[in-house]
């Protein structure tokens, strides 16, 4: 709460004309979507390059798609001829890079397109940025980015007492999904070291909120509570994560492309550090207060199911360096994001049952369909 002035004074003054134009990439997306909505309110031009994979939605960008500064490009990262013509005919200032296969549970059933994109495609995508930038005229180059939105994942999992992740982790990926993000990252780290392309890397912890696709934890349980329909918990539901509200992961980007350091690599969380349980059961009786309907407490709808194999215990962040540095902080805690979110959530039927098509009835077969309960776990 001390540092939210901060960052309106760092992004105010003196940065604020700069970058004029972005690229984004994955901008139909959960987190690059709320990052377009933020730079277009600010100013920016965006063009958004998206493949609309499954987890893609121009529904997600329905607020500014007649916005005159933001093109939507329907493309694939991995098409360097395509991205070479955009960085040619819009000459951004930076890309921002969210494109991936961002699920973990997708991942362990197949890891070939998480290879594909997540590796290759970034690959790609810094090779075709590094031959613009090095075109580009020296002051133009000097203010170049290329911003590689990373996940907290590729550092493994901590026990309970260890110290939270920061820039100074070792990788560990245990999952396929953060596998290819490590290797991705590796790249990106070596178009810096060995051509000086101005990248900064971020990993960050969970995001929720607004237009996330709910195969993810907390839009599955939101939309599972309100249809009082069983709440799958991996497990004993002790896994802990490190909530962050996308707002808030979409500021810190905004301030490490205009202020961060190129080459450096930042951590971003939510210090809200929560076994999986509790925020189901925090879901549950919002979704109660927000939606009485005389029956029961959704907290009877919780079931133990088989756990996800190689499951990750806990993930915390340490995030000290961005708040120093760049004087980021959270605007919201994970009560106040939650509660924004499901108010979200009931407000928008009609996204909510444009994504229920049948690739998401299909994961939902796919991935609980068969799945047991979970033995010995707690009730
Ligand atoms: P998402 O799955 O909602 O969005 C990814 C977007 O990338 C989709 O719109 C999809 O269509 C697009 N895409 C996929 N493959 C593509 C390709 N080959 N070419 C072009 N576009 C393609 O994911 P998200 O949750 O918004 O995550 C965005 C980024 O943030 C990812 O890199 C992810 O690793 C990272 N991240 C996510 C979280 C989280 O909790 N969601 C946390 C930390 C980091
Ligand atoms: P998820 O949203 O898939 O994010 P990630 O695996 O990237 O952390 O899952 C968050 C946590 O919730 C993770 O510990 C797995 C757990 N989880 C469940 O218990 N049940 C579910 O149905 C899902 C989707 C996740």
């Amino acid at each position: 709460m001390v540092f939210a002035p901060a960052r309106l004074i760092i992004v105010d003054e003196g940065v604020s004309a700069h970058p004029q134009t972005l690229l984004v990439t994955g901008g139909a997306g959960f987190i690059g979507s709320c990052f377009v909505r933020a730079e277009l309110a600010r100013g920016t031009r965006v063009v958004t390059l998206d493949a609309l994979t499954y987890a893609g939605n121009l529904d997600n960008l329905a607020e500014v798609a007649a916005h005159p500064a933001h093109r939507f490009v329907k493309g694939d990262i991995r098409d360097a001829a395509l991205v070479s013509e955009l960085l040619t005919a819009h000459a951004p200032d930076a890309v921002i890079h969210c494109a991936a296969e961002s699920h973990v549970d997708r991942s362990i059933l197949d890891a070939a397109p998480f290879v594909d994109t997540n590796v290759s495609g970034t690959q790609r995508l810094l090779a075709a940025s590094l031959r613009h930038w090095s075109q580009l005229p020296s002051e133009r180059a000097a203010s170049f980015r290329f911003v590689h939105v990373s996940t907290d994942e590729v550092f493994g999992s901590l026990g309970p007492d260890d110290a939270p992740f920061s820039a100074a982790s070792p990788y560990r990926p245990n999952s396929p999904y953060a596998a290819s993000k490590a290797a991705a990252d590796h790249f990106v780290r070596a178009y810096h070291h060995t051509y000086g392309l101005p990248t900064l890397t971020t990993h960050c912890s969970n995001n929720y909120g607004p237009y996330q696709f709910p195969e993810k934890l907390i839009p599955l349980m939101i939309l599972n509570a309100l249809e009082r329909r069983p709440l799958p918990l991996y497990g004993d539901g002790k896994n802990v994560r490190d909530w962050l509200y996308v707002e808030d992961h979409c500021a810190a980007l905004a301030l490490i492309l205009r202020a961060g350091r190129p080459g450096a690599v930042y951590t971003i969380g939510g210090r809200a550090e929560l076994e999986n349980r509790e925020v189901v059961l925090r879901v549950c009786d919002l979704v109660d207060r927000l939606v009485p309907d005389g029956g029961p407490s959704r907290r009877e709808l919780v079931s133990f199911v088989a756990d996800r194999p190689g499951h990750d215990r806990r993930y915390a962040i340490d995030d000290a360096a961005l708040r120093q540095e760049l004087g980021w902080a959270p605007a919201e805690s994970f009560d106040s994001g939650l509660e924004k979110t499901i108010a979200w959530y009931l407000a928008h039927a009609a996204w909510v049952a444009g994504v229920k098509s049948g690739a998401y009835r299909q994961w939902l077969d796919t991935n609980y369909g068969g799945r047991p309960g979970a033995p010995g776990a707690p009730r």
